[in-house]
């Protein structure tokens, strides 16, 4: 069953790219440096990093989905997560000549692997093969409204379309892992059981994943001396980053999608209640008590 309720920037997105795309699609040519943003390349860098680790999550979720078809679809979607991290990361190559993914993504592989990647384990984290695909649509909502916050947020061509591209991926992710969710042999979760796991993973997003992400992309390996991983000092500035990046209905698309994994009203009273809560909790985290209209718009 495919979300129907959901906004239409995404799926105009779909329209517009479609899956199976490659490096060689985007055109490189169109790069235009007097329109990058010194925070924005931080945000981009931050991003390849995160997203270049996905052949770890394919394992993880190949242990706990035995199944063939799923283990196949489970592939897929590692390979097009990996592929953002290319993407993201040439980008980020070309709008700074110093920074290389590789070298960045060795030293954030060093200092970041989730204990659920290194074991052998074939039970979820989070209790249940329900409970980990609403965890994984809360993620892709939070990708899928991220990318399209990014792609309105710059005015660089490339960036612009690699973060449509991206985006309309993430929503087909969202969508692999709702139907996933919802073709499962086991008996569905009570709602208050969904809800914890949803707001368990959103909470999760204060983890060392970004922040430490956030320090990769910050601070090159040559001032790591200097200038020491302080966790809750690049937390509050990837919040920084990502406040910046988001505008109200962003954050809105992303919490109507989260509801609607949970079997919510993703038009509901509870969604714009938990679509505000969000906003609030962005900027908490980024250390402020207010924003621009411009970005309530
Ligand atoms: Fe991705
Ligand atoms: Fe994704």
């Amino acid at each position: 069953m495919i979300p129907a309720s959901l906004g239409k920037s995404e799926m105009s997105a779909n329209n517009i790219y479609s899956q199976g795309w490659s490096l060689d699609d985007v055109r490189w040519d169109l790069f235009d440096p007097s329109k990058i943003e010194p925070w924005m390349v931080t945000a981009v860098k931050a991003a390849a990093l995160v997203e270049f680790n996905a052949p770890d999550y394919v394992s993880y979720l190949k242990r706990i989905f035995p199944d063939a078809a799923t283990q196949a679809a489970m592939e897929e979607w590692g390979k097009e997560e990996s592929q953002h991290g290319r993407a993201l990361g040439r980008w980020a190559e070309m709008a700074d000549p110093t920074f290389k993914l590789a070298d960045t993504f060795a030293r954030f592989r060093e200092g970041y692997r989730p204990a659920q990647f290194q074991g052998d384990g074939t039970t979820s984290i989070r209790g249940s093969k329900r409970g980990e695909m609403i965890s994984r649509c809360v993620v892709e909502s939070g990708t899928s409204s991220y990318y399209s916050a990014i792609r309105d947020a710059t005015d660089e061509p490339v960036l612009k379309e690699i973060a449509g591209r991206i985006a309309a991926d993430e929503y087909r992710h969202y969508r692999l892992f709702f139907e996933t969710l919802n073709t499962q042999a086991e008996p569905d979760l009570p709602f208050w059981r969904k809800l914890i796991v949803a707001v368990g993973r959103v909470n999760e997003s204060d983890d060392d994943e970004l922040a430490f992400a956030y320090y990769c992309a910050a601070v090159p390996k040559a001032r790591e001396a200097a200038q020491p991983y302080v966790r809750a000092q690049c937390a509050k500035a990837s919040y920084g980053t990502i406040l910046r990046i988001y505008r109200r209905r962003h954050v809105q698309k992303l919490a109507q999608m989260v509801s609607k994994a949970i079997g919510a009203d993703p038009q509901g009273r509870m969604t714009n209640l938990a679509g505000a809560l969000l906003w609030r909790m962005l900027r908490v985290r980024a250390g402020l008590s207010r924003v621009s209209a411009a970005q309530e718009a």
